[in-house]
């Protein structure tokens, strides 16, 4: 079968600052969502990323997918890894998601999101989350994570109302991803902010 790989939509793009409309149940079963859901799968594993939302790919609906493969997580050092709470997760869908606060206490660590190519930023997220909506098959979903699937979940889902990382970025943290290799991918946040000069509040 053959793949469809779309063009990522980057900041600016008026598509990605909209509110996305919900799809109906019998829509979600359509062969048209059913062949973007195929495709959005085919597109983030081609970047790769961990997330991505419909607005991303220039559809304004409210449908995200998000799998974190083991083969990402190799080479990120296993106490990095602890202290995000990333743990590979299988490929998900979710559609008309609504996000609740299970634990509002915040944590920081740096993000990038595929439509601001190129960068990324300390961002300060909810611990522990719990969103409601339907899988691929219109069946209801429910699911409560904490960790680096709970900061996924919020920025798949701001995504949706048309808000991006951007907004809520502790903003002296914004780099290129190749500086934040070359210089901090190994280092724990709070050193970080040490060295940037960036006072936590959180
Ligand atoms: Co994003």
């Amino acid at each position: 079968m053959s793949q469809t790989i779309f063009k990522l939509r980057q900041v600016g793009e008026p598509l990605l600052r909209q509110p996305a409309r919900p799809l109906r149940r019998d829509e979600i079963q359509s062969p048209e969502i059913q062949r973007l859901i195929q495709a959005m799968r085919d597109t983030l594993r081609d970047a790769p990323g961990v997330g991505l939302a419909a607005p991303q790919v220039g559809f304004g609906l409210q449908l995200v997918i998000i799998e974190d493969l083991a083969e990402y997580q190799q080479g990120i050092p296993p106490d990095l890894l602890a202290e995000r709470g990333r743990v590979p997760l299988p490929f998900h869908v979710i559609v008309n998601p609504k996000l609740s606060t299970v634990d509002p206490t915040q944590r920081l660590f740096f993000e990038g999101c595929l439509s601001v190519a190129g960068f990324t930023a300390l961002v300060p997220r909810m611990a522990k989350v719990r969103v409601d909506g339907f899988d691929e098959n219109a069946e209801p979903l429910l699911i409560e994570a904490e960790g680096w699937h709970a900061r996924i979940l919020q920025h798949e889902i701001d995504h949706l109302q048309g808000k991006l990382y951007l907004d809520t970025m502790v903003t002296r943290s914004l780099m290129t991803t190749a500086n934040y290799t070359s210089f901090w991918k190994d280092k724990p946040v709070c050193e970080v902010c040490a060295a940037l000069g960036i006072v936590r509040t959180l």
